[in-house]
């Protein structure tokens, strides 16, 4: 099946590559004309565990293109994904839809013969309807069905998950797009990905809904932790206790520095405003958004409380700068946050992350030093942090790192 896949991000070069490699022919297209010289080259833009071998070997098979041409790779298409991003609208939280209506315009004026045009790209709800007007009204006679397809992929784990979905979700009530997108996705029901055929809105809802729980989890032993602290329980311990019952489950309850990352920040937003709109306010999501943004707050000034000498001239060490584990991304990193206010506050920060310093160099402040490893970040140090938990973090020698240390200070934080 032939698959044009718009926007040639995270999600579009993950699931596109994955396409490519269960034998569809793939072209990945994006208006970023240096991202796709360098993936031309065989260089990928982002970190991902196995992406590069996997686009090496579907590119020498001949199933995997990349193009700045939309027109062409859109006409020669039978399913066209928009896979661009949706980030947060500046001043109100909305999800920002301008990339994805310009890339349905852009689709409307190329689409040759029927074609599937499936959103990829998480979208609130009434969006492919919307996306249907803007094609009609730019090509009246355009044979098109708008499906969404919402993506459900982890960083850092993002071919596995794309290979091994817990499910497909695939939002359509136009039988011929169906089949399409049935035997689109016939490779992944020999892994025994259930797909799970809904009306196109229930798609759209079902994305946000599952961010919104999953950022409501992480939140949820986030303040259990404070609460841990303050009456002298293990917050660990009691997440493992919740986590048996099969009811509630033992993913996303490990406390940590508040969520980041490139989706639930933006998508527990989107969804507030929605319901806002809609009015029927989703209280409970406004509030783990609100909770997340004081927890990150908090984090800078529980250092800061931590350290054993005046702020101004200290050093910090910040072990992991990237959102989480394995990958590169660091849009809304907590890192962020905790560095911007010990930086507020006369602190020298000396940080050291497996892959993601080329990115944090682009969002921290310029007076942030790097380190080549662990130990190296830690010497002559006042504090150290650990602020995202790469494997490579798990087996320090703690004793050598404290030895590295001007003021060693033992105390954990969450
Ligand atoms: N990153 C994730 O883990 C993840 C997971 C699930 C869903 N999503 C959703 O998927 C969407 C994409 O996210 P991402 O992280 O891959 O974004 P991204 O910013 O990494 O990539 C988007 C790409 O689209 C390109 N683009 C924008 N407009 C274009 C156009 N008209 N033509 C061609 N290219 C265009 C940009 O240049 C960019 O390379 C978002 O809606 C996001 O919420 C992301």
């Amino acid at each position: 099946m032939r698959v044009a896949m718009i926007g040639t991000g995270y999600v579009g070069l993950v699931s596109g590559t994955c396409f490519s490699d269960f034998g569809h022919d793939v072209t990945c297209v994006d208006m970023d004309v240096s991202k796709i010289e360098r993936l031309k080259a065989g260089i990928m833009p982002i970190f991902e565990p196995g992406l590069d071998e996997l686009v090496a070997r579907n590119v020498a098979g001949g199933r995997l293109r990349f193009t700045t041409d939309l027109a062409e790779a859109v006409a020669e298409a039978e399913v066209v994904f928009i896979a661009v991003g949706t980030p947060s609208r500046r001043g109100d939280g909305h999800a920002d839809l301008s990339y994805v209506h310009a890339a349905a315009r852009e689709i409307a004026r190329a689409a040759n013969g029927f074609t599937v045009v499936v959103t990829k790209s998480t979208v609130p709800v009434g969006t492919g309807a919307d996306l249907e007007h803007i094609i009609r009204e730019a090509t009246p006679e355009a044979d098109i069905a708008v499906v969404s397809n919402p993506e459900f992929l982890r960083e850092g784990a993002a071919i596995e998950d794309f290979k091994r979905p817990d499910r497909i979700v695939v939002g359509t009530d136009d039988p011929r797009a169906r089949e399409v997108m049935k035997a689109l996705y016939r490779p992944l029901s020999l892994n025994a990905a259930p797909l799970l055929f809904t009306e196109r809105a229930n798609a759209e809802l079902i994305k946000y809904a599952s961010n919104a729980f999953l950022a409501m989890k992480i939140t949820f032993i986030n303040e259990l932790a404070d609460l841990c602290e303050k009456v002298g329980g293990d917050v660990q311990e009691v997440a493992r206790g919740i986590g048996l019952d099969r009811r509630i489950g033992p993913k996303f309850l490990h406390a940590g520095p508040g969520y980041g990352g490139s989706c639930f920040p933006k998508d527990t937003l989107a969804l507030t405003r929605t319901a806002q709109e809609a009015g029927t306010p989703i209280r409970l999501i406004e509030t783990v958004a609100t909770v997340n943004e004081t927890r990150k707050a908090a984090m800078g000034r529980k250092v800061l409380e931590a350290l054993s000498v005046p702020p101004r001239g200290a050093t910090v060490a910040v072990l992991g700068l990237t959102f989480k584990p394995n990958t590169d991304d660091m849009r809304d990193s907590p890192a962020i946050n905790i560095i911007q206010s010990l930086v507020d506050r006369g602190v020298k920060i000396r940080a050291y992350d497996p892959v993601g310093m080329e990115e944090a160099r682009k969002v921290l402040p310029d007076a942030v030093m790097y380190a080549t490893g662990p130990y190296e970040c830690a010497e002559g140090a006042d504090c150290l942090v650990i602020v995202t938990e790469w494997d490579a973090f798990r087996a320090l020698d703690l004793d050598r790192l404290k030895a590295q240390l001007r003021t060693p200070v033992t105390r954990r934080i969450r």
